[in-house]
């Protein structure tokens, strides 16, 4: 172990080499595991903050905050949106509060009135303030890395992760017939679980679970069929076909929207789901997308935003009305974190041992414990899952997305 952190190497072994097994309580309680995983898998990655349409118009802001870091989200004047540490250059004031928004030409730090423009420079300072600064340009804002990927906004908050298209190696060209970045949202749920955000994650990766909390969801997709699917950057999941007749996840099967132009008959059978990088979970149905997007407040409580996005087309017809999926996972969701919550505390059982995962059913999920087992006892977390596994592991996983 290179780290201080509360698990030993024995008790991470069976996850680390992805053998299957659930990691140790601490991984799940301790808010030093959290601190750690806030520094090293979120920082150290590429997180997703939220959707680039929040900010429509130049000068429009946000300010977030993951762990104990906080960035600032402006769209600059030249209609660029950039990120910086949300900390004034004076005296380290936030230039806006958690989760506040603003919009306007320049930024005013409440605390002294410096004043930023949207590009990070800093404008001015109060008069009796000025002879103390000789170069107003030593003093801009610090940047954070940011890009967009399908219209979502993506940081790196250390600034040692590599680029967001490596590290999303054979994403962008798994997903391109959805046309994500085309697609427009049309609702958004937010949900605070009192569960760990791993428990979150791995419920996510397994339908092990569909037939007996899901009983509307079973009706419409088969459970047992489905593959994996690995990709050689940061993003794992797999299938779950639908079962015969089924248009697409929904109460009834059938679709009340369009089909996305153009998709593959391999992405018409049933849903995709993949965890993309270290925060987002992207399931892709015929006819939208839903997209989670996770934010751990404390060990045993999770920030989560579902959205929904569809094409055009679906809004073009009269009277579309996307209740039809957003209803049936709202439902779906809600009896997820019920599970998750109950995962949770089980886990602080005295009476928790770390279970063996299906090899069959669990597969995501031994991918996700073998990703952080192995982020633990080294120090970094994975940026490719192809280096990840083992060739044994690669063998049984192969790639069945055509490539
Ligand atoms: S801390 Fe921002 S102006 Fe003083
Ligand atoms: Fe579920």
């Amino acid at each position: 172990m290179t780290t201080q952190l509360p698990m030993t190497a024995p008790e991470l072994a069976p996850s680390t080499t992805g053998s299957g097994q659930m990691l140790p309580a601490v991984a799940y309680l301790d808010p030093d595991v959290l601190a750690w995983e806030y520094e090293h898998v979120f920082a150290g990655g590429w997180i997703c903050l939220g959707r680039a349409s929040t900010f429509a118009n130049p000068g429009d802001r946000r300010a977030y905050q993951v762990g104990t870091e906080g960035i600032l989200v402006v769209r600059g004047t030249d209609g660029v949106l950039r990120g910086f540490y949300n900390s004034c250059r004076h005296r380290g004031h936030e230039l806006l509060p958690v989760d506040g928004e603003g919009t306007g030409k320049l930024i005013r730090c409440p605390y002294h009135a410096w004043v930023y423009t949207p590009e990070g420079d800093l404008r001015g300072v109060p008069p009796t303030h000025e002879g103390d600064i000789t170069d107003l340009s030593q003093h801009a804002l610090v940047p954070v890395a940011l890009e967009l990927w399908n219209g979502l906004v993506m940081v790196n908050m250390s600034g040692d992760a590599p680029p967001l298209s490596e590290y999303l190696v054979g994403l962008d060209e798994l997903l391109r017939p959805f046309g994500i970045g085309d697609l427009k949202v049309v609702d958004s749920h937010s949900y605070t679980i009192e569960t760990n955000w791993k428990l979150i994650v791995e419920n996510y990766h397994e339908c092990f679970h569909c037939p007996t909390i899901h009983p509307e969801l079973t009706v419409v997709s088969d459970t047992e069929a489905g593959v994996s699917v690995f990709g050689e950057g940061l993003f794992f999941g797999g299938t779950n076909d639908f079962r015969p007749g089924v248009a697409t996840m929904s109460i009834d099967g059938s679709s009340g929207g369009v089909e996305i132009s153009g998709l593959p008959d391999k992405f018409k059978q049933g849903i995709l789901y993949l965890q993309v990088g270290t925060n987002l979970l992207v399931s892709c149905h015929p006819d939208y997308v839903m997209i989670h997007r996770l934010v751990p407040l404390t060990p045993d409580r999770t920030f989560v935003e579902c959205f929904w996005l569809f094409p055009q087309q679906a809004f073009d017809l009269p009277g579309f009305d996307p209740s039809y999926a957003v209803d049936f996972w709202d439902i779906t969701n809600r009896q997820d974190w019920t599970a998750c919550e109950s995962v949770q505390r089980g886990v602080a059982s005295r009476g928790y041992r770390p279970g063996p995962l299906s090899s069959y059913h669990e597969v995501g999920v031994r991918l996700f414990t073998q990703w952080l087992a192995q982020a633990y006892s080294t120090g970094v977390a994975p940026t490719r899952v192809a280096d990840m596994i083992t060739a044994e592991q690669r063998a049984s996983l192969a790639f069945p997305i055509d490539r």
